[in-house]
């Protein structure tokens, strides 16, 4: 299939932009651009430089539009109804959404620290935690599986979010996934009980649901702390960066790829699959990381393995780094990438001072602790201005 301009505007042109009254108006109608750089983060849509917070804020609501419009589908807001309830004899918080006629059920299963009263604060673990969590902080089961599938590219439309939205729903897995973590948040909010402190709640996931736990972190502005672990491509990588090593000959995971695999993205997202089309997205992940911005962002990758992109994860989120310099707080991100270990096994190398001193000071209100980490042993250089055409500017 020829991929042209007019025909992705034309599949674009169902969603409602959700651009704040006072930011300039969004031109869904804008022929995309041919671009093999990485995007510029600090440019509004029609050509306008970010230069204040509040442009960045405009800019901010355009990329998460831009992010549902070509990669991730429609996210939906808060159902019409969220019934929340907390058991204590099981530790389970239960959900039940409503939405017209139809009405899904779903459990939270919550670990809570052995000392201390509370409220406590927590991590939303995709799958369940592959990374250690420290004493002090409560461990929330999500089971995103069971959200939306992802066993493989017939996953489309199945688990408990398309039970609710309908199987043709936009959203892919990972918006799916994204929306069941705004609805834990809401239940928080709303359920004392549960003693959990919603104003410190983090996300993790590993590989896949790593990537999962990025998008999550960009979307949902509640989260405090994000820890997407070994993401990959489709998470921490740029798919600019990760078609540039694979050119290269380093057989690593591709946008190409990654639409025949799984259901992660959207149906939508499938017209970057034709090698060669990728310059046409107007959004790369370097943009994803700079949503979470200034909010914690604690990236982990693993170099011993191709398929994750090293080279581009570690290029992707020097790039995302620059929102956090611009925002005037490079520490809340820090980026940890080492090898010779096994995938989604962490290694004690990533500890401390990482992986420590992020939830020390985001999650367990630690200010002392140091959290200025950036760290690889990718060995291939990567230069920001071989990529970039922009510079950040200076917001606070
Ligand atoms: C959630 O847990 C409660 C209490 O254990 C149980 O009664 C209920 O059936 C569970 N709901 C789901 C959807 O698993
Ligand atoms: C989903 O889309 C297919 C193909 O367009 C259509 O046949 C089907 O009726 C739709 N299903 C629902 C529930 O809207
Ligand atoms: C895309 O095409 C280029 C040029 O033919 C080639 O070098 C590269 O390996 C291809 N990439 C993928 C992911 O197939
Ligand atoms: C705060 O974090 C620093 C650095 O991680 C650590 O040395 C210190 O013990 C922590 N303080 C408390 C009260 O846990
Ligand atoms: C590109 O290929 C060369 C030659 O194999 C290699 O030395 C270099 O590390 C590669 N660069 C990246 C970023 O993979």
């Amino acid at each position: 299939m020829k991929l042209t301009a007019a025909s992705l505007i034309l599949a674009a042109g169902a969603i409602k932009p959700a651009i704040a009254a006072s930011c300039p108006a969004f031109n869904y109608a804008a022929p995309l651009i041919k671009n093999p750089l990485l995007p510029n983060p600090y440019q509004l849509q029609d050509g306008t430089p970010v230069t204040t917070l509040a442009d960045w804020n405009c800019r901010r609501d355009e990329l998460l539009d831009l992010f549902q419009q070509y990669e991730l589908g429609d996210l939906p807001p808060k159902p019409h109804r969220l019934g929340t309830r907390f058991y204590d004899a099981s530790n389970t918080l239960a959900l039940t959404a409503y939405e017209g006629d139809k009405t899904i059920a779903w459990n939270v299963s919550i670990q809570y620290p052995k000392t201390g009263t509370g409220p406590f604060p927590a991590i939303i673990a995709y799958g369940g935690p592959s990374i250690p969590i420290p004493d002090g902080v409560a461990v929330l089961i999500f089971n995103n599986d069971a959200m939306a599938q992802q066993n493989s590219a017939s996953s489309r439309g199945i688990g408990k979010f398309y039970d609710l939205y309908g199987k043709n729903a936009t959203a892919s897995a990972m918006m799916a996934w994204s929306w069941g973590v705004s609805r834990i948040m809401d239940a928080l909010e709303d359920t004392p009980r549960a003693n959990i402190d919603p104003t410190r709640v983090g996300v993790t996931g590993c590989s896949r649901n790593g990537k999962g736990a990025l998008v999550a972190g960009a979307f949902e502005p509640r989260i405090a702390l994000t820890i997407p672990q070994e993401s990959g491509s489709g998470g921490s990588a740029c798919w600019r960066l990760s078609d540039w090593m694979y050119a290269n000959g380093t057989v690593t995971q591709t946008a190409s790829e990654i639409t025949g695999e799984n259901v992660w993205f959207s149906q939508e997202f499938a017209e970057f699959s034709p090698n060669g089309t990728i310059p046409l997205l107007p959004v790369d992940h370097h943009e994803l990381a700079a949503l979470v911005a200034p909010r914690g962002l604690l990236v982990i990758d693993n170099t011993a393995y191709d398929w994750l992109g090293p080279w581009s994860d570690y290029g992707c989120m020097t790039a995302g780094h620059t929102a956090y310099k611009a925002l005037g707080v490079p520490d809340h991100m820090g980026y940890s990438q080492i090898g010779g270990h096994l995938h989604c096994s962490f290694p004690t190398a990533q500890q401390g001072p990482e992986l420590t001193a992020f939830f020390q000071r985001f999650l367990l209100n630690n200010a002392s602790a140091s959290t200025t980490v950036w760290k690889t042993d990718v060995v291939a250089p990567f230069v920001l201005s071989q990529w970039a055409d922009w510079t950040w500017p200076t917001l606070a």
